[in-house]
């Protein structure tokens, strides 16, 4: 069988879930591993038995014939990351968000489509346990319709710190950091409908000057390098095309009692919730009914990042169906848009 020659773009925290992702997988072979800190590339080749390493990702595609790429940088490099790797004659990976803007994210997506390369967003909430459980319940037609969804990822005292704080590397704070996920997970799970029109607000009345005693508390991991000018929080309301209608909220800085992650999911059969475990609320029997699954249902991070890249090399060596498509990257993109101008502009902003 042939090998499946493996590429990664930025060695940083989350790239390690992608290696490792590669390295569960038969007939790989890592070839080469790009950043632009030479230590830390050179290290990351040690560690996990890279050929080669390069600190520029435009003399790697040149030098190397790729079938598999991982973009794991910040945010604002996944565009060129990504074209790059594309046009050097790769699949890409790139993780979420897609881009800094749906601009950005259109050009990647036409250059998967040029190339005639698959382009996967990492949208690994998509592979999760969680998700799987809730589409049993849905293809068993215990959900009926969804027609109305809530989302909150709020943390009281969890910026990561970093580039993650800055927005000319991010492009933003939670919305497009964590809020990210949780509206991709409540539209993939809604059947990836087209948004219409969003409402939002954003504030930033707390800043990264917080009290060490939050859950994660990671603002204290701070150099100076970069400044803090993110939003803390942001709320917002997102209409589709087929009446469905998602309320989300989330927060690097806000004043709540713990740390919250969860996506309610209300159809006209039942509700499901998914947060630490998947859960039903419907009615049997005249009686109002709950189902809990036995069983581990909650998103367990190295299980969906294993399922997510064994999905992306399956979808680009095998032409199996991609879960995670560019196009859904593109439309997430235009959410994210809408959101931050209609927090600057006051109003609901329409999506084309
Ligand atoms: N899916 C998830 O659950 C998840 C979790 C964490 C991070 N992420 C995403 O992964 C990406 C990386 O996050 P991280 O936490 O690993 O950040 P990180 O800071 O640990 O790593 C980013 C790396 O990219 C490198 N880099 C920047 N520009 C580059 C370029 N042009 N060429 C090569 N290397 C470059 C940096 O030097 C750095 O080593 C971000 O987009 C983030 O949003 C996703």
């Amino acid at each position: 069988m042939e090998k499946i020659r493996v590429g990664i773009i930025g060695t940083g925290g989350i790239s390690q879930s992608h290696t490792e992702g590669y390295q569960r997988i038969p007939n790989v072979e890592l070839v080469a591993c790009c950043d632009i800190n030479e230590e830390k590339v050179k290290q990351y080749a040690e560690k996990y038995g890279f050929a080669r390493w390069y600190t520029d990702c435009h003399e790697m595609m040149a030098k190397e014939e790729l079938d598999c790429v991982s973009v794991c940088t910040w945010n604002s490099a996944h565009m060129e990351c990504t074209i790059a790797a594309l046009d050097g004659g790769a699949n890409v990976i790139c993780e979420k968000p897609m881009a800094m803007n749906a601009a950005e994210a259109q050009k990647m997506k036409e250059a998967a489509d040029r190339n005639g390369k698959l382009l996967q967003v990492g949208f690994v909430r998509r592979f999760g346990l969680d998700a799987d459980t809730f589409f049993k319940f849905k293809n068993e037609g215990m959900v009926g319709d969804v027609y109305y969804a809530k989302a909150q990822y709020l943390r009281r005292s969890g910026c990561p710190g970093g580039w993650f704080k800055d927005k000319a590397f991010s492009g933003g704070g939670p919305l497009i950091d964590l809020g990210v996920h949780v509206i991709d997970l409540a539209r993939y799970l809604a059947g990836n409908p087209k948004p219409v029109e969003a409402f939002g607000v954003t504030y930033d009345n707390l800043g990264p000057n917080r009290a060490g005693g939050g859950e994660m508390a990671w603002n204290a991991d701070d150099s100076g390098e970069h400044p803090y000018n993110v939003e803390d929080m942001v709320s917002a309301l997102i209409k589709f095309d087929n009446g469905f209608t998602l309320q989300v909220e989330a927060s690097f800085n806000l004043n709540v009692p713990r740390d919250v992650g969860f996506v309610t999911m209300f159809g006209t059969k039942a509700g499901v919730n998914i947060a630490d475990h998947v859960e039903l609320y419907t009615d049997a029997a005249t009686m109002f009914v709950d189902i809990k699954p036995t069983g581990n249902t909650g998103f367990d991070f190295r299980g969906a990042f294993n399922a997510e890249i064994a999905g992306f090399v399956d979808a680009a060596m095998n032409g199996a169906a991609c879960r995670a498509s560019a196009e859904d990257g593109v439309e997430l993109m235009k959410i994210i848009d809408a959101i931050y101008e209609s927090a600057k502009v006051r109003h609901s902003v329409a999506i084309d």
